[in-house]
């Protein structure tokens, strides 16, 4: 059959907010491992939409690693950016993680897509993706089409929903 196109995706948000868990759950079932630990440094992984084979380089983002980050930002095409909504108190570091990468040299003036995952809908301290939407501050991103869904990774629902805006931006 026709090859898909391919795109280069970054997995960024802060540890502990579900990237690999979300990652993990969009490739086939057969593909999907049962044991998701911390990630050391950042891992490469891949799944498939209908039209479009993406390459993910799934970060970690424990502290200690997050300066990795910013050498995946001159080949990427895309970015998924993963926030715990139960994480309340850590909500302005990665409100401050997002902010220095949208104003990251390699990242500033390139109109690539964004999609949001307010991860984690499911504890019942969970915030709404509106108000991450508003405790992220992402009505100022004028520059960049983005995206930001609900999501709870473990059932695997938003995820979908999400894939397909992506998707949808490389028409
Ligand atoms: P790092 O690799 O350290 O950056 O973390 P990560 O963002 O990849 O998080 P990971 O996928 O390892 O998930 C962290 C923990 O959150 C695991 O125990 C997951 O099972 C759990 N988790 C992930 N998504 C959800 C979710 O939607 N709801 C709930 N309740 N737990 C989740
Ligand atoms: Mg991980």
């Amino acid at each position: 059959g026709l090859k898909k196109k391919e795109v280069h995706v970054l997995c960024l948000g802060l540890d502990n907010s579900g990237k690999t868990t979300i990652i993990n759950k969009l490739k086939p079932s057969n593909a999907q491992t049962q044991d998701i630990v911390p990630t050391i440094g950042f891992s490469v992984e891949k799944f498939k939409t209908s039209s479009l084979s993406f390459t993910v380089f799934d970060m970690s983002g424990q502290g200690r690693y997050r300066n990795l980050w910013e050498h995946y930002y001159k080949d990427c095409q895309a970015i998924i950016f993963v926030i715990d909504s139960n994480d309340t108190l850590r909500m302005v570091v990665a409100k401050e993680e997002l902010d220095t990468l949208m104003n990251h040299p390699d990242l500033k003036h390139r109109r690539i897509p964004i999609l949001f995952f307010a991860n984690k809908m499911d504890l019942r301290f969970a915030v709404s993706s509106v108000k991450v939407s508003q405790l992220l501050a992402l009505e100022n991103i004028k520059d960049k089409p983005w995206h930001i869904c609900a999501s709870d990774a473990l059932k695997g629902e938003g995820l979908q929903e999400g894939v397909d805006w992506l998707q949808g931006t490389f028409h």
